[in-house]
């Protein structure tokens, strides 16, 4: 396996210690490259992402990344934009996958400590993220700032049939999330593809709910979701919801998919660079190690991630809600493996 590996930033490295650690333990033979990319590159040389990495990044079967940004010396936007979004567009990352689950040990915010399980499918490559817009009469009283929505159909499609595999594959319900009764050109393209794709797919029931909506049924009733498929704003909104109530944002993994194999997809927490506590061994690396078992289940390595995902449910059952250093986590997963 050749993984390129993309510390980052902040806490970073320190959490792919520990996911690298995990996955040496079951893939040994495991070969990785390591990026130097992130804020410490661009404020070296004001170097982003080159054509240079990109095209080393395309030789590798998966991509780990640990956390990408510094908020106290890089302006907002930068990194994201320049980097982030710039590799989730080139590699075609069109499937964000974001699932979300409390495990046995773990208490959610939610009264009565709900069981949940469900994943977010989250578009990765349009929506209001491809950076259409612009700005008139800047620092004036009349400025005027539009950001536009691309949703087109061959990327509404493959996302929604993604969702609907990914549904038949479990409780067999799909949920739209969007805002259709306001965004109506977008909203109808991605009701229309739903209903349009539904008859491949006749074992799983389609469902709809508004973005605002379904943050209230996030809260108070998650066991209504399975599958939800939602465009790339609006994913990424509910997703920081979906890991609260699942135990907490230490813990959602996500993978950004390019469902044909073309270029490698990329693995990460959902979690960011957390400045504050890096270097301080705290940060939890749970999220780190679950992407990596998503990144084996990807490429077809089942045993492997199935014992990734075993150690992790085994120790949060012994771990519970109690704080345990970035170290102590890993070893522990470790030695259940
Ligand atoms: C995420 C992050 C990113 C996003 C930012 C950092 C560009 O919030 O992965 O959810 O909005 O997708
Ligand atoms: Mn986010």
């Amino acid at each position: 396996m050749k993984l390129a590996v993309i510390a980052g930033d902040g806490i970073g490295p320190e959490v792919v210690d520990e996911a690298l650690a995990v996955l040496r333990a079951v893939v040994p033979d495991v070969e990785t490259t390591d990026y130097d990319l992130g804020a410490r590159r661009y404020l070296r040389n004001g170097e982003l992402l080159t054509d240079a990495d990109l095209e080393s990044l395309r030789e590798h079967d998966a991509i780990l990344l640990g956390a990408i940004g510094d908020p106290r010396t890089v302006p907002s936007g930068v990194l994201e934009r320049g980097l982030l979004l710039k590799m989730r567009f080139a590699l075609d990352h069109h499937v964000n996958l974001r699932p979300s689950k409390r495990y046995d040990g773990v208490t959610s915010p939610l009264a009565g400590n709900p069981e949940i399980d469900f994943v977010v499918v989250r578009e990765g490559t349009e929506g209001p993220y491809t950076g259409n817009g612009g700005a008139l009469r800047i620092g004036t009283p009349h400025e005027v700032a539009t950001e536009v929505s691309v949703n087109t159909r061959y990327g509404v499609e493959r996302v929604v049939r993604n969702a609907f595999q990914r549904a038949s594959a479990r409780r067999k319900k799909l949920t739209l999330v969007h805002k259709t009764n306001v965004l109506t050109f977008a909203g109808s393209l991605w009701q229309r593809t739903v209903d349009e794709v539904a008859p491949e797919f006749p074992d799983v029931t389609t469902d709809y709910c508004h973005v605002d909506a379904a943050t209230i049924y996030l809260v108070t009733d998650p066991g209504r979701f399975d599958v939800i498929v939602t465009d790339n704003l609006f994913g990424d909104i509910i997703t920081d919801i979906a890991a609260a109530i699942g135990g907490g944002i230490g813990l959602a993994a996500s993978g950004n998919i390019d469902a044909t194999g073309t270029n490698p997809s990329m693995f990460e927490p959902v979690h960011g660079s957390a400045p504050d506590i890096a270097g301080q061994n705290k940060a939890d690396p749970t999220a780190t190690i679950l992407s990596t078992a998503m990144l084996l289940r990807h490429l077809g390595k089942t045993v492997e991630a199935g014992r990734v995902e075993a150690a992790v449910v085994a120790d949060l059952a012994e771990r519970g809600d109690a704080a345990r250093s970035t170290t102590e986590v890993g070893e522990s997963i470790r030695a259940r493996l």
